[in-house]
């Protein structure tokens, strides 16, 4: 890797500054300063800044349980963003695989591995998300028999012109439902339940493929997955 690369990577200089820090002799690879930006770096060579030793930072994998009011996305808008809550470096970094609405909680994976994250979200996957759904009012008896049937046959929701991939809804109270989808549209759980005449009044993620939300986490907390949780989507 080219050492500008090396150092816009491994602290907060652009490009541009490594370049200039270079130019004031700041830099030094092996013990010997180096002016040269376009230099080859790899894994054997030690690089510094001001004296500083510099490393790369692998490739990170972190599951998130995302609070109400935090939001998965890659610029500041009203809320603090879902990678503000990563006590890592540079977790500016790191993505949401797949994003949950300002209000809804529950597990969000982070990764600055795309490939990764590609292996979940592809369609082609077909990668189960397990959602815990709270509705303004009771769906019960046939209707909610109805409403089984409708979300496994899939259903047209407003301004699309496919219907939705089979779903699997459970009703486990009259209000309470756990909603298994294979797909992500734009606010699916929430437009699904609007297609047959309910509001959603809170929603939360539970699991993502086999990898389930860790009960020890408390809304705002994360902890880096195991290779094992890793590696199941390998
Ligand atoms: N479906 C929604 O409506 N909202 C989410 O945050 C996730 C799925």
């Amino acid at each position: 890797m080219r050492l500008d690369k090396f150092l816009s990577d491994t602290t907060d200089l652009t490009r541009s500054l490594a370049k200039k820090a270079m130019h004031r002799e700041e830099v030094m690879v092996d013990g010997v300063v180096v002016k040269n930006p376009a230099t080859q770096v790899g894994p054997d060579n030690a690089v510094s800044w001001l004296g500083q030793s510099l490393a790369l930072v692998g490739m990170r994998y972190v599951m998130l349980h995302k609070p109400a009011g935090a939001e998965c996305s890659a610029r500041r808008g009203l809320y603090p963003l879902a990678h503000e809550l990563i006590d890592l470096p540079k977790a500016e970094r790191l993505n949401p695989v797949g994003r949950l609405d300002v209000d809804t909680t529950g597990l969000v994976l982070m990764t600055d591995d795309g490939q990764w994250s590609h292996r979940i979200t592809s369609p082609k996957r077909r990668c189960e998300k397990v959602y815990e759904v709270t509705l303004a009012e009771p769906l019960e008896g046939e209707a909610a028999r109805r409403a089984v049937e409708a979300f496994r046959e899939g259903v047209l929701l407003d301004g699309e012109d496919q219907p939705t991939k089979p779903a699997e809804l459970e009703m486990r109270e009259a209000q309470r439902a756990r909603l298994v989808l294979i797909e992500g549209k734009y606010h699916q759980v929430k437009r699904m339940f609007a297609a047959i005449g309910h509001h959603v009044t809170a929603l939360h993620r539970s699991s993502i493929g086999p990898i389930t939300l860790d009960a020890a986490l408390a809304p705002g907390e994360w902890r880096e997955l195991t290779q094992q949780e890793v590696d199941a989507f390998r």
